[in-house]
């Protein structure tokens, strides 16, 4: 990886002149392919990636070209010739029945308009086209005989994957057995091609839970789905059943038993997000679609998922509103895509226009264009964030990307700093990752002129000048130690006590949060529920010109007083506990149910508390080993904050056992409101539609989970019967 990210920014975009001067194009033509093979290699076989897409497409698409300009150098094993991936060799091999291509990319409308011209000029017509969305995903090869699922493989090189048919079983979207409709008798023999996927909010929630077990998340939802997809399941069962045969009972063949089973739990677990959409056929014996559509629909009414986005269009006008439309949606589709595939309908058709070795000629990946800018990087200035960790970040010229100005980009930390390798002047490439998240991807090498200078990591805080270090000696980051009177960390500690997923006071905002401790009127986050109308009036950002409270100063006294009573589990937000985010202040407040006794409880207790992990729970230990932090508890407690769920009488249960998805405006439920009125009543909240699904609450503006609800068959109710629902009625 070293070897490549060195290399990498002279490589990925050298100018004219400097590809001149390499002139030896046979020497260009093996940098590349090794650049192509090792990042197919750290894709494929390692799930872990060192160039984004784009590069990779770049490089791929000049090694064409340069094939294309120098036919001497192209050889069957260059990478424009192979389908790319291989086998990690953990798994059995697993022949192909028929071989699995790639596709050819367009990464332009000029681009897509060839391959249409190219296919007209073959045909001497435009043939009807079924246009399906590009899920960025994991091919795999299903066979099914008689109906029945024999063999689930990865593509591996094309023509042999990987044996994952025993994982393939915990996957709810691949059935087992295909359900003969009418008319419609299963195959004898039925080779299916697919994608397999984690949808954004799978891909979330299984994050959120690798972090609260102490594990590094995944980088993407790719990456998630190829890693989950090749677990050792098998093994792990059998490692569980010796492990249950020959343990003595002792307590430590207790943790270990008990180890073995929630590892493969969660292994289990994580396959069982994972999501199927098919996309293709490969050998049939018995069945012989006419179309690529008829095919999908034979093979949704035998039971597998297919897209429900996918259509026919007639011409070229249909195929551009289509390809415009989901460019436009695409960041709002519950899953990844990286573009659109099209592909000639009809399947004679399809064998007229052929394949090459690599990918088919009667179809086409369109890619959405990467939103990429350029812009010169005039800075990189310190921020000292709530838990003291100083983060870089770049400040750059204000650019325009993904439809908004862009100034400033987060840049973590000092390691990857140097891992993008940008210089403070040097021009940038910038994109917004997920089209929310600024993100600089790295220098543009070439444009430098010698001026540009290396970012030193300060020593000190620039807040108050504290010495800097990692709190660990493995720690990445580097943190000011200062945490009770560093001004920076205090400000932001002030103003995240009022934080929407905190203590949720609109008036705490962050001048406001800032007047207070410049005025004095607060010390610390311990002082903040004590402020009276007397105090305020004292500080000029509070009061008007004649001396009288302002309408902000009035309201935030009165939303200070609303907070008091909000549940345990914004109040634990709001203490800024290292790594207590909403999820594991529900999960600690409805275990728990008081602060005092999340205060008393040991470690191991903690620990155990379902959604929260050991490093939660030393987080939570180590806050309350502190006295000042004990102190601000105290104070808060004298103010009169609850910090405990209230000890009425539980609801009636009636939502046990329920997972229900809420999707939309809801009339008399905010967001949180809804959700927590579900989690009361003993039922569950699913960010994500499944099988698992027993209803879909659907508001104004429903987003495409809705859609996904019909298409699951999963039944739908309004608000009036989510009410009905919650008062354990019929809805
Ligand atoms: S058709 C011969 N359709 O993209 C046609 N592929 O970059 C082969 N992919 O290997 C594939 N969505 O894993 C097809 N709707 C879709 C797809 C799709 C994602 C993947 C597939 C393929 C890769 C090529």
């Amino acid at each position: 990886m070293g070897r490549l990210s060195a290399r990498r920014a002279r490589i990925v975009g050298g100018t004219a002149q400097d590809k001149d001067r390499l002139v030896d194009h046979r020497q260009r033509w093996i940098e590349l392919v090794d650049l192509i093979n090792t990042a197919r290699q750290q894709y494929y076989g390692a799930d872990h990636p060192t160039l984004s897409d784009a590069e990779y497409d770049t490089l791929f698409r000049e090694l064409q070209d340069l094939e294309a300009a120098h036919p001497e150098l192209a050889g069957g094993d260059s990478p424009t010739q192979t389908v790319g991936g291989e086998r990690a060799g953990m798994f059995a091999p697993v022949e192909h029945l028929e071989r699995m291509l790639s596709l050819d990319n367009a990464f332009s409308s000029a681009e897509l308009e060839a391959w249409l011209g190219r296919v007209r000029k073959d045909l001497g017509h435009l043939p009807p086209l079924l246009c399906e969305l590009k899920i960025d995903g994991l091919a795999v090869d299903l066979v099914y005989r008689d109906g029945r699922l024999v063999s689930v493989a990865t593509r591996g090189d094309g023509r042999v994957g990987e044996d994952v048919t025993y994982n393939a079983r915990f996957i709810p979207g691949i059935p087992q057995q295909l359900t003969p409709t009418a008319g419609l008798p299963v195959p004898e023999l039925l080779e299916v091609r697919g994608e397999v996927f984690f949808d954004k909010a799978a891909f979330e929630e299984m994050n959120a839970e690798m972090l609260a077990a102490g594990r590094t998340p995944f980088a993407n939802a790719r990456n998630a789905g190829a890693g989950s997809l090749r677990q050792r399941v098998d093994r792990r069962e059998e490692e569980l059943a010796l492990a249950e045969a020959t343990t003595g009972d002792t307590a430590r063949g207790a943790a270990k038993l008990a180890r073995l089973r929630a590892d493969l739990d969660r292994s289990i677990q994580r396959l069982g997000r994972l999501r199927l959409t098919v996309h293709g056929v490969g050998r049939t014996e018995g069945w012989r679609p006419a179309t690529q559509s008829e095919a999908y629909a034979a093979l949704a009414a035998w039971g597998l998922p297919t897209a429900a986005t996918a259509v026919v269009v007639a011409d070229d006008g249909e195929l551009t509103a289509y390809v415009e439309q989901y460019g436009a949606q695409r960041h709002g589709l519950d899953h990844e895509i990286d573009g659109v595939v099209v592909k000639v309908d009809d399947i004679a058709t399809q064998g007229r226009l052929g394949a090459t070795s690599r990918a088919p000629r009667w179809a086409i990946a369109y890619k959405y264009p990467p939103e990429v800018v350029r812009t010169r990087l005039t800075d990189i200035e310190v921020n000292v964030g709530r838990t003291g960790r100083v983060t870089p970040f770049a400040v750059m010229e204000p650019a325009q990307v993904a439809g908004s100005t862009v100034s400033m980009a987060t840049l973590h930390n000092a390691n990857e700093v140097r891992r993008k390798g940008v210089l403070i002047g040097d021009l940038v490439f910038l994109r917004k990752a997920g089209d929310v998240i600024p993100e600089v991807l790295g220098p543009v090498v070439e444009e430098r002129d010698g001026s540009e200078r290396e970012f030193v990591m300060p020593t000190h805080c620039p807040a108050c000048g504290t010495a800097l270090a990692p709190e660990k000696e493995t720690d990445i980051d580097i943190r000011c130690p200062n945490v009770r009177s560093c001004p920076a960390q205090l400000r932001e500690r002030v103003h995240h006590v009022g934080a929407r997923g905190a203590m949720d006071i609109e008036g705490l905002g962050w001048k406001a949060a800032v007047a207070l401790l410049e005025c004095g009127l607060v010390a610390d986050e311990g002082d903040v529920f004590a402020l009276t109308a007397a105090d305020l009036a004292t500080c000029p950002f509070f009061t008007r010109t004649d001396g009288e409270l302002t309408a902000n100063a009035e309201a935030l006294l009165t939303q200070l007083e609303a907070a008091k009573d909000r549940p345990l589990w914004r109040g634990l937000v709001a203490l800024s506990i290292r790594h207590v985010g909403p999820t594991a202040a529900r999960a600690l407040a409805a275990r728990f149910r008081s602060l005092s006794a999340i205060r008393d409880a040991g470690l191991a207790e903690l620990a155990a508390t379902e959604g929260v992990g050991p490093i939660i729970a030393e987080a939570v230990g180590e806050w309350f080993a502190e006295e000042w932090h004990r102190d601000v508890v105290a104070k808060w407690e004298q103010a009169g904050v609850v910090l405990a769920e209230p000890e009425t009488e539980q609801l009636p249960q009636t939502m046990a056992g329920l997972t229900v998805v809420i999707t939309g405006t809801l009339t008399d439920f905010s967001r949180d409101g809804a959700k927590e009125a579900v989690l009361a009543r003993g039922g569950k909240v699913s960010g994500s539609v499944s099988k698992k699904t027993d209803y879909v609450v659907v508001g104004d503006n429903p987003g495409s989970k809705a859609e996904k609800a019909a298409d699951l068959g999963r039944p739908i109710l309004d608000e009036a019967g989510f009410v009905r629902l919650l008062a354990g009625d019929e809805p």
